[in-house]
């Protein structure tokens, strides 16, 4: 068994260390633009190599002939790797770039779930035009105008329709003060990419589901929590994710049973909606971001993929055979006996450069981890670890470190302890999986319902 694994960061590690457990053995090659020292360690084989260069990719796959493929980044799923590495005979697990465009297009995200009857939308009007005639642009102007205004009354969100690292929504009352920056941005997607996603701005508690996902085969993973803000107390810029939890039921304190229900009802209706739409079966990972609001659940956006950090709670706790999961993906026979998880909560906290999101002051420079216990797990990003064995930081996210517990308190004390332990010029959220965190969480939902 030998399994090609596309990779960018530390849920790659993550990913690479659940198919290494497998009693199947694989061979793991993997390829990413850094020598990251958990690849390198955990696979067979591993590339240096631009994952978006294609011919590159390709040529790797025809030398190594893998079974299958796993893709972990948006990047290159979304540019049509998954087709392109079938041209030359072998499966992805991960949706072609038709399907893929749940995630690469949130426009066409929320059009297909109004199409299919899928109630789970906010407000919304997606704008597409040529952003080369003067004329369209100019009546695209007035319409988001009045849109933002008059059915939105100046609460509102607005999406640059395309892929932007996670950096193409600005929300009003935060990076948007008026209904004139709104329009403005909205004006600026549309002369970058032609699309736009106007949306009201929901209220309420966020959470990932994530599911496996073969055609209308549709397995859930543990409900997760990510913290987007950049410093302690959810503040600051966004950034790909500061840390996570689970809990050990795999729900989150703050659902319901109703609401974590329906938020997997809403991946099953998904799936099935994007089988009919593309004409082809989507296998890979169907990640969901839920918000938890006032009346139930709505959809905040879709993603083809696992998440960064979700998958580094997710993938230790999986005690069946990975590698059977993503053969079951490709073959169209997913089915419950083939996935369990255990019934522990865990907590990731990432550490970060110092000046991580804004500045990358601190690339180059050394970091040391501490000794990882039975109950830890430490999963490698932006490191790029020197031939003298030195590990080096590059500018976004370092490691996430993870602990895991029977409750959630236990899992946050030893992932904080560790992180203490982690020397060099960087940080970490103290406040991720600590009480006072998820009580103003419970209390949120509470104060709404
Ligand atoms: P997205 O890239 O669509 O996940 O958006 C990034 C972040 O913007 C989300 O994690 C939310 O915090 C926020 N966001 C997106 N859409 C909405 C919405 N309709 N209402 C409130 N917040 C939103
Ligand atoms: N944790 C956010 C993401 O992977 O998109």
């Amino acid at each position: 068994m030998k399994i090609l694994l596309v990779a960018s960061s530390a849920r790659e590690h993550a990913i690479a260390e659940a198919l290494a457990r497998s009693p199947q053995k694989p061979e793991i090659i993997a390829i990413s633009h850094n020598r990251n020292p958990g690849l390198r360690a955990v696979a067979t084989e591993h590339f240096q190599a631009n994952i978006m260069d294609f011919p590159a990719v390709l040529d790797i796959a025809k030398n190594e002939k893998p079974n299958f493929a796993v893709i972990g980044p948006d990047d290159p799923i979304g540019s049509g790797l998954a087709d392109a590495l079938e041209g030359i005979g072998i499966k992805s697990v991960a949706p072609k770039k038709q399907l893929a465009q749940i995630e690469t297009s949130k426009g066409f995200a929320r059009n297909l779930l109004k199409k299919h009857g899928i109630d789970a939308s906010p407000k919304f009007k997606a704008i597409s035009i040529d952003p080369n005639l003067a004329s369209a642009l100019k009546e695209a102007k007035k319409e988001i105008h009045s849109y933002l205004e008059d059915e939105l009354q100046g609460s509102y969100v607005v999406k640059y329709d395309a892929l932007k690292g996670g950096k193409g929504v600005k929300l009003s009352g935060e990076h948007l003060s008026t209904i004139e920056e709104g329009v403005e941005y909205a004006v600026e997607c549309l002369k970058e990419c032609g699309r736009v996603v106007l949306e009201e701005k929901l209220e309420g508690v966020e959470f990932s589901l994530l599911s496996f996902v073969s055609g209308t085969q549709v397995i859930d993973m543990p409900t997760v929590q990510d913290h987007k803000r950049a410093y302690e107390g959810d503040t600051g810029p966004n950034t790909g994710g500061m840390g996570t939890y689970t809990d050990a039921n795999h729900s989150l304190p703050f659902l319901s049973s109703a609401d974590l229900a329906r938020a997997k009802e809403l991946n099953r209706l998904t799936a099935a909606a994007l089988q009919k739409e593309c004409g082809e079966p989507y296998k890979g990972i169907l990640y969901g971001g839920f918000i938890a609001v006032k009346d139930g659940i709505r959809l905040i956006e879709y993603n083809a993929r696992f998440g960064d950090p979700e998958a580094l709670n997710i993938l230790p706790l999986l005690s069946s055979d990975f590698v059977a999961i993503c053969q079951a993906i490709i073959d169209g026979e997913l089915s419950d006996s083939l996935v369990q998880f255990e019934k522990k909560a865990t907590v990731c906290k990432y550490i970060t450069p110092h000046g991580y999101p804004e500045n990358k002051d601190q690339k180059g420079q050394e970091v040391r981890f501490p000794e990882m216990p039975a109950n830890a797990r430490l999963y490698f990003g932006d490191i790029n670890e020197e031939h003298d064995g030195r590990l080096l930081l590059g500018g976004s996210r370092t490691a996430g470190i993870v602990g895991i517990g029977k409750t959630i308190d236990e899992a946050e004390k030893i992932a904080e302890d560790l992180c203490e332990k982690v020397e060099g010029p960087v940080r970490f959220r103290s406040d991720i999986g600590k009480k006072q965190l998820i009580d103003k969480r419970i209390k949120m939902m509470q104060e709404l319902r």
